[in-house]
């Protein structure tokens, strides 16, 4: 049996022994056996001493990540304007016009007095009226059933319709959804 397989380098052990005609050998261990385990021993070593010594950790990466995009998101927020950049500025009106008479007119009227949406011109403001809320109210939608535009009109077209909808003749009469008055808005 042993001769179709070539040669294999056999020593005789003391304690030698047959059992149910299986012979136990002691073999040399293969070189690829031992490269293997010795170069995992050198490699744990190593890797241990550099994971403690360099400072890595995968929580502090976790870390830094989160910083960046701490960073990004502050940057991104100081780039925005905290007050309409449009106040005034005619062609961006008449853009806010357009904007507000095909999207938002639908809700709050033409005229902005409220209709399935609370009125724009009543001096009553559910969440704030300072450009910051009304941007915020605009861009991201309100749970009464205000939808957010931002996916549709972007923020410039925001703040347009935002400057746009200022100049509505303002009427004291509490409109559709002033708060307690009934309507959506409230
Ligand atoms: C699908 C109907 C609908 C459309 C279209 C719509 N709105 Fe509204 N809007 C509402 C409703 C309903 C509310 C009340 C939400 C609430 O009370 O939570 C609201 C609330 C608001 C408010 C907050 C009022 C307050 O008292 O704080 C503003 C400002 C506003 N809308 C502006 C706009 C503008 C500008 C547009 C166009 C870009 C627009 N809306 C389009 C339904 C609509």
């Amino acid at each position: 049996m042993s001769e179709e397989f070539g040669e294999i380098a056999e020593y005789e052990r003391g304690d030698a022994a047959v059992r149910d005609g299986i012979a136990e050998e002691d073999n040399a261990i293969p070189l690829w056996f031992n490269v293997g385990f010795y170069g995992l021993i050198v490699f744990g070593i190593v890797y241990a001493i550099y994971y403690t010594m360099s400072g890595w950790s995968s929580a502090g990466e976790y870390q830094a990540q989160v910083a960046a995009a701490e960073a990004r998101a502050a940057e991104v927020r100081a780039s925005m304007p905290t007050t309409n950049p449009f106040r005034g500025d005619q062609v961006a009106l008449t853009e806010g016009q357009t904007t507000f008479t095909t999207v938002c007119a639908a809700c709050h009227k033409p005229d902005g007095s409220g209709l399935v949406g609370p009125s724009l011109v009543d001096p009553y403001w559910k969440y704030g009226e300072t450009d910051e809320a009304l941007f915020e109210t605009v861009s991201a939608g309100r749970p009464g059933g205000m939808p957010g535009w931002e996916a549709q009109l972007g923020s410039e077209k925001i703040w347009k319709v935002l400057a746009y909808m200022e100049t509505l003749p303002r009427s004291d009469e509490p409109g559709v959804g002033a708060p307690g008055v009934g309507g959506a808005g409230t």
